[in-house]
């Protein structure tokens, strides 16, 4: 069996670290890794490779950034050649980036079954890119391999139970495996933060967040106001917007670091006392690794993570220094995301449906 993975930004890379790990595992699977060429720059892409271990891509489009449209479309027109020359048996697609929604109208359209990893994920806010792609992905694809009972409902709730398969998180395989490997290190931390004293781990990078000056202005204002050190892993759209707006990212609690490798990422919040974030994917990493944690956004699709207080969604960003400060939640956390072996379950449903 062939499997075609479409990934190109760094959530993805993460996921199919685990998914290429599980495939490895059988002698009758064949994976093709295609990167779109979405993020590009080495802290957002190559180091994900080098340090997940996860093998080169075959293919590479070299798609790049652009508006919605013009990434999307240059991906989709580069994949019809790769489909025609590779043949998969299913092509695997990957949350909710441009380059989800890219691979799944290129292999529909050539009646190549689609399995989407992490589907019937739903934060309900049409003004963001990802819920987009997300919708628009689960009502074209073949198989919705759902990571939490959550997801299943909301897929039945869109008449897609029958396509429906819940094998939990791969994200938890590969965070509780990187977890272990990295108890001893010391986290990489921005210059001014102490790792052996209390510390915030922060990232900021959705256009709701970045793309508006004054939302923006706020946003920094809080964080500068923070009732301890804050390490902000400034993902390149949020330099790109503060300079545009005359922002100065590193002043009061703020000190700013380049975005880390992954496992540096799970050293450093393994070691925090909280995360501040608008990342799904550091939600749940958040969670699962006990740094309580303040999402700035109106919702989120993990919901999971809301209970007992360990997240807290905080809209308005002068609400983020007071966020910081509430107890640490005393509540014990639920395996809600997996045992850590969703991708052998990936792996064995796409096997299952090729005969
Ligand atoms: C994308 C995903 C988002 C995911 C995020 C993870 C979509 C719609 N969004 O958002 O769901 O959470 O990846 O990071 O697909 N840039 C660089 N170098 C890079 C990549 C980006 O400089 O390697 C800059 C460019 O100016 C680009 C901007 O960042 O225009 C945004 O990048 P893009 O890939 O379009 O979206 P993300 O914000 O990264």
């Amino acid at each position: 069996m062939k499997i075609l993975s479409v990934v190109g930004a760094r959530p993805q890379f993460v996921k199919l670290a685990a998914v290429a790990d599980a495939a490895a595992q059988y002698e009758d699977v064949e994976h093709v890794i295609v990167h779109t060429g979405q993020h590009y720059d080495a802290a957002m892409s190559d180091v994900f490779f080098a340090d997940l271990r996860i093998p080169a891509p075959d293919v590479n489009l070299g798609a790049g950034s652009g508006s919605h449209g013009r990434q999307t479309g240059a991906m989709l027109t580069a994949l019809d050649e790769v489909l025609e020359t590779h043949r998969p048996d299913w092509v695997l697609v990957y949350g909710d980036t441009n380059s989800t929604l890219a691979g799944t109208l290129a292999a529909v359209k050539m009646h190549v079954k689609v399995a989407h990893l992490e589907a019937g994920l739903r934060s309900f806010n049409r003004r963001m890119p990802e819920e987009h792609n997300r919708v628009l992905t689960d009502h074209a694809a073949d198989l919705l391999l759902a990571p939490t009972e959550v997801a299943r409902g909301h897929l039945a709730d869109e008449g897609l139970e029958t396509r429906t398969l819940v094998v939990g998180d791969v994200m938890t395989d590969v965070c509780l495996r990187v977890a272990d490997a990295v108890a001893d290190r010391t986290p990489m931390l921005p210059a001014g933060i102490d790792p052996a004293e209390d510390y915030a781990v922060a990232t900021i990078h959705r256009a709701d967040n970045t793309d508006d000056p004054e939302r923006l202005a706020a946003l920094l204002a809080s964080l500068q106001q923070a009732p301890l050190p804050v390490a902000l892993f400034a993902h390149p759209r949020l330099v790109a917007k503060a300079q545009e707006a005359g922002i100065t990212l590193e002043r009061g609690s703020v000190h700013v670091g380049d975005p880390l490798a992954y496992p540096d990422l799970v050293a450093a919040v393994r070691r925090s006392r909280a995360v501040v974030t608008d990342s799904g994917g550091l939600q749940k990493e958040a969670y699962l690794l006990g740094a309580p944690c303040v999402t700035v956004r109106t919702e989120t699709e993990w919901v999971e993570t809301l209970a007992d207080g360990w997240n807290q969604l905080v809209p308005d960003p002068s609400g983020i220094a007071a966020a910081l400060e509430r107890p640490r939640p005393i509540a014990r956390r639920s395996e809600h995301y997996g045992d850590g072996h969703a991708s052998e379950r990936v792996i064995d449903a796409l096997r299952e449906r090729s005969r």
